[in-house]
C-alpha cells in the first residue's frame, strides 16, 4: 500500500514508519520537525519507497498533493503533551484542530482511510478507572490551558465521526503514555525520558508532588502493534480504542524501578506541581484503560513488561549518550553502573 504518516519523524511515528516500511509498504511521511527529529527517519531516506516532505499539515496544498497519493493515513501530526500546550496554547489549538480538519477533509475528498490518533487527555481528570471509550469526560475551566489539548483532541474525534457518519473509513485510537526507543525528553509520557535522562547524569530524579499519581505505561512496540490492528481490522472501522497497558505504576514507583535498573546512586526529590508548571495546573491522578474493547475488537493486548521495556529504553539512552562526554553510566558485564558510584 501507499500509506502516508503525519508527524512521521516523531516518536510514535517514526516507530510506526519502520514497521510500516519493514512491511515492504510506500510510506509518505510529512512532518514539520518541530518536535519530530530527522535522526528518527534518515535511516530511511535513501530508499525509494520513502518520501518525506519538510512542511506543516496546515498547507493544504502540500497535503492535498500528498492524501491524493496514498490509498492511507495514519494522522499523528499534533502539538504533543501538556508542557507545549501550556507553553503555547494557541499553536496546539491551531496544529491539532485545524490540521485534523485539513486532513479529514482531503481523505473525504479522495475517498482515503484515516486513523487518527487521538489521547488519553480526553478523558481528563475522570476517577471513573478504568476508562472505557464511552466514558463521561471530566475537565476543568478553559482558563486552565492545560485542557484545551484534551479539547482539541476531541473535537478531532468529532470531526472523525462526523466523516465516519458520511461513510468514511475513519478509526480512532486513544493512546495511553507510550515509551521506548526516541521518545522526546520533553514530550508525552516523558516521564520515564526525564527520570532515565537525571539518573544517567546522577541527578536527582523529580517527582512532581506525593508521586503516588498512577499512569500505565505502554512500551513502543504495543502502541504500534495496537496502532497497525486498529487501522486494519475491518470491524474496528467507526470506533474508538484505547490503546494501552493496564498495568498501573506510580510515579514514585517508577522511580525507584529506574534507579534499579540503572544502578544510579540518585536521590528522589519530591517537587510541587508549582514549580514546575503554572499555578494554574491541575493533575489526573489515575489513568487506567479499559482494554476490554481493543480485545475483543482486534485481539489486542498490550504484551511488553515495564521492566523489560524500561531495559530497552535505557539500553537505546545509553547508546544515544554514550557518544556524550557528559555521559555518566557505564556500561559493565553486570548491567549498568554510575560512573561516581
Ligand atoms: N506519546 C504518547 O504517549 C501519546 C499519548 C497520547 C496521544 N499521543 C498522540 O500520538 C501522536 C504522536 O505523538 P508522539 O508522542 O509521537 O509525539 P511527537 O511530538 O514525537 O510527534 C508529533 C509529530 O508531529 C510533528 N508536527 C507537529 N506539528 C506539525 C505540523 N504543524 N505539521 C507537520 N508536523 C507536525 C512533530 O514534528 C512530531 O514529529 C500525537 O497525535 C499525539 O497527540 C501520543
Amino acid at each position: 500500500m501507499r500509506i502516508l504518516v503525519t508527524g512521521g519523524a516523531g516518536y510514535i511515528g517514526s516507530n510506526l514508519v519502520d514497521r510500516l516500511m519493514a512491511d515492504g509498504h510506500q510510506v509518505y511521511v510529512v512532518d514539520n520537525l518541530s518536535t519530530g527529529k530527522i535522526t528518527n527517519i534518515q535511516h530511511h531516506l535513501g530508499s525509494e519507497r520513502f518520501h518525506f516532505v519538510n512542511d506543516s499539515i496546515l498547507n493544504t496544498t502540500t497535503m492535498e498533493r500528498l492524501i491524493q497519493q496514498v490509498d492511507m493515513v495514519y494522522h499523528l501530526a499534533a502539538v504533543v503533551g501538556v508542557k507545549y500546550v501550556v507553553e503555547d496554547p494557541l499553536r496546539g489549538i491551531t496544529v491539532n484542530v485545524r490540521g485534523t480538519e485539513t486532513v479529514l477533509e482531503l481523505a473525504f475528498k479522495y475517498w482515503r482511510k484515516v486513523l487518527i490518533a487521538s489521547s488519553s487527555e480526553i478523558y481528563g481528570k475522570s476517577t471513573n478507572v478504568p476508562l472505557s471509550e464511552d466514558d463521561d469526560r471530566v475537565l476543568g475551566s478553559t482558563s486552565v490551558g492545560r485542557w484545551s489539548y484534551s479539547d482539541s483532541k476531541a473535537i478531532d474525534e468529532y470531526f472523525a465521526f462526523a466523516y465516519g457518519k458520511k461513510g468514511l473509513p475513519v478509526v480512532v485510537v486513544r493512546y495511553f503514555n507510550s515509551y521506548g526507543p526516541r521518545l522526546d525528553p520533553k514530550g508525552y509520557g516523558s516521564v520515564i525520558a526525564r527520570f532515565l535522562g537525571q539518573a544517567l547524569r546522577g541527578e536527582p530524579l523529580t517527582v512532581y508532588d506525593d508521586g503516588l499519581q498512577t499512569r500505565c505505561f505502554t512500551y513502543i512496540d504495543d502502541t504500534v502493534r495496537g496502532t497497525l490492528l486498529a487501522a486494519t481490522v475491518p470491524e474496528a472501522e467507526g470506533l474508538v480504542f484505547n490503546i494501552g497497558s493496564s498495568r498501573e505504576t506510580s510515579i514514585l514507583e517508577l522511580a525507584q524501578m529506574v534507579l534499579r535498573i540503572t544502578g544510579a546512586r540518585s536521590e528522589i526529590r519530591h517537587i510541587p506541581y508549582t514549580e514546575v508548571y503554572k499555578a494554574e495546573f491541575e493533575e489526573t491522578r489515575r489513568r487506567v484503560p479499559d482494554v476490554r474493547r481493543a480485545k475483543e475488537v482486534l485481539g489486542f493486548e498490550a504484551q511488553t513488561p515495564l521492566e523489560e521495556g524500561l531495559q530497552r529504553t535505557l539500553d537505546w539512552f545509553v547508546g544515544q549518550d554514550e557518544a556524550s562526554p557528559t555521559s555518566g553510566l557505564q556500561r559493565t558485564k553486570e548491567g549498568y553502573r554510575c560512573k561516581q558510584s
